[in-house]
């Protein structure tokens, strides 16, 4: 097993642009399905995640071929509509996969996506909205059988703004029959991203970023180009580590509205940023204060992906900052591991209440999620000695390549391969 290893101490300075994001391509792969033909997706970040979406896609009978940071994908052919069980458990939001194939096809089998490491994530609201679009749904030994002979549009209304129901709700609704209302959908950044790509390739979708989507289903699509968006999860964490260490860093390829409540609290952390087109500069002396409770919330709320990672940043702190988890029930895995390298943190339910201490120590450690491992590497920058962490294939899920990255603004970091 791989283990990254950080020699803390060191202030980080620098330029680094900025990822693809990861929660916008994965997504994106499902919907190339739609079209029978060829999409290209500049600026895809090379992640786990995204090889696990093009071994469904190949699975399906789809051609997918890398060039540099381009990915042609060849829907044309498209001989199968189902995902075996090892393909869905390598990556939980493959369930996106499941609307675009009911498209497609008329039918899609997949099983059960289980539960995963930030605890029980149901997909009740995805499934529910398939219904609503006339999909015929059955569950038989933790496999999912949805067949439609027809889906038609009409108006759903989400109970609640799911990321996952609405992107499955939009692909689906795209090869409905005429048009769909989604009321109280996502308002994520991310969203909007897949309904750019699904207008490039002449499909009709309005309303992203606010919460009434409409689809018009059943147009005629064509090859398509498109850009990824910036990762802004792979930002904030960036971010977060130049605040901890301290130093001064420009992020490139990035869109600096889609972090506002992240940089609000660095902030009031004591951190200096400076937004710009495309561009965000951080200066910070290392030496923060504590920031008034963060709340996670659906957006524009602070991401609950980004809380880790400025827990991390707030551990060696002035004062104690309350942080209140409000999307995950199982989201403070990482603070163990934390714990390890001295961090004072107690946590009772969905709140967590971090006292700053004079100063952290490396450890041996453990990513125990994608998030967490990214709030270790975080809290091993601004550690005093070496901090060794394994797991790290949950870190690679969503950062290409950190090691690379942290290196360019000069962190001792290594990867080391066994
Ligand atoms: C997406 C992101 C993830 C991010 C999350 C919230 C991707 C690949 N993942 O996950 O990184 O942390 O949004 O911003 O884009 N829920 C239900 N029933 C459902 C669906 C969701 O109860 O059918 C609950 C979940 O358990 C969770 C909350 O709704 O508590 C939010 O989940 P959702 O917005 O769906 O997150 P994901 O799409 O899974």
């Amino acid at each position: 097993m791989s283990h990254i290893v950080i020699e803390g101490g060191r202030r980080l300075e620098g330029t680094l642009t900025v990822q693809g994001a990861k929660n916008s391509v994965l997504p994106i792969l499902a919907a190339t399905i739609l079209h029978p033909g060829r999409t290209v997706l500049r600026g895809c970040p090379h992640l786990s995640d995204v090889e696990a979406s093009i071994r469904i896609l190949r699975h399906l009978g789809c051609e997918a071929r890398w060039e540099g940071e381009a990915l042609t994908v060849d829907a044309g052919v498209m001989s199968r509509g189902d995902v075996p069980e090892h393909l869905m458990r390598e990556m939980r939001s493959s369930v996106i996969f499941l609307g675009a194939i009911l498209a497609r096809l008329g039918w899609a089998e997949m099983s059960y996506p289980g539960g995963c490491e930030l605890g029980p994530r149901p997909i009740d609201l995805h499934l529910t909205a398939l219904r609503q679009l006339g999909a015929e749904l059955a569950e038989e030994g933790g496999a999912l059988h949805c067949s439609a002979r027809r889906l038609t549009g009409r108006e759903i209304a989400l109970s609640m703004p799911s990321v996952g129901a609405t992107e499955n709700a939009i692909l689906a609704a795209c090869g409905a029959e005429g048009e769909t209302v989604l009321l109280n959908a996502a308002r994520e950044p991310e969203i909007t991203d897949l309904q750019d790509f699904l207008c490039a390739m002449g499909c009709r979708v309005r309303g992203a970023g606010s919460s009434t989507i409409c689809i018009l289903g059943r147009r005629q699509t064509r090859d398509a180009v498109h850009t990824v968006m910036p990762d802004r999860i792979a930002a904030a964490t960036y971010l977060a580590a130049a605040a901890a260490a301290g130093g001064e860093v420009e992020l490139r390829r990035i869109n600096y509205r889609h972090l506002s409540t992240v940089t609000a609290a660095l902030h009031e952390a004591g951190c200096q940023i400076a937004g710009g087109e495309g561009t965000l500069t951080l200066r910070s002396d290392g030496a923060l204060r504590s920031v008034p409770t963060v709340r996670t919330a659906p957006y524009p709320g602070f991401p609950t992906d980004a809380q880790a990672v400025l827990m991390a940043a707030l551990l060696r702190s002035q004062g104690a900052t309350v942080f209140v988890e409000n999307m995950f029930e199982n989201r403070y895995r990482h603070v163990d591991e934390l714990r390890r390298m001295g961090a004072d943190i107690s946590v009772a339910d969905r709140v967590a209440v971090v006292t700053g201490v004079p100063r952290l120590c490396g450890a041996s450690v453990r990513a125990t999620d994608l998030r967490g491992g990214a709030a270790l590497l975080v809290a091993g920058l601004a550690a005093e000695g070496v901090t060794r962490i394994g797991d790290i294939h949950h870190i690679q899920r969503g950062y290409e390549d950190p090691v690379r990255d942290l290196g360019l603004l000069g962190a001792r970091i290594t990867l080391e391969e066994e």
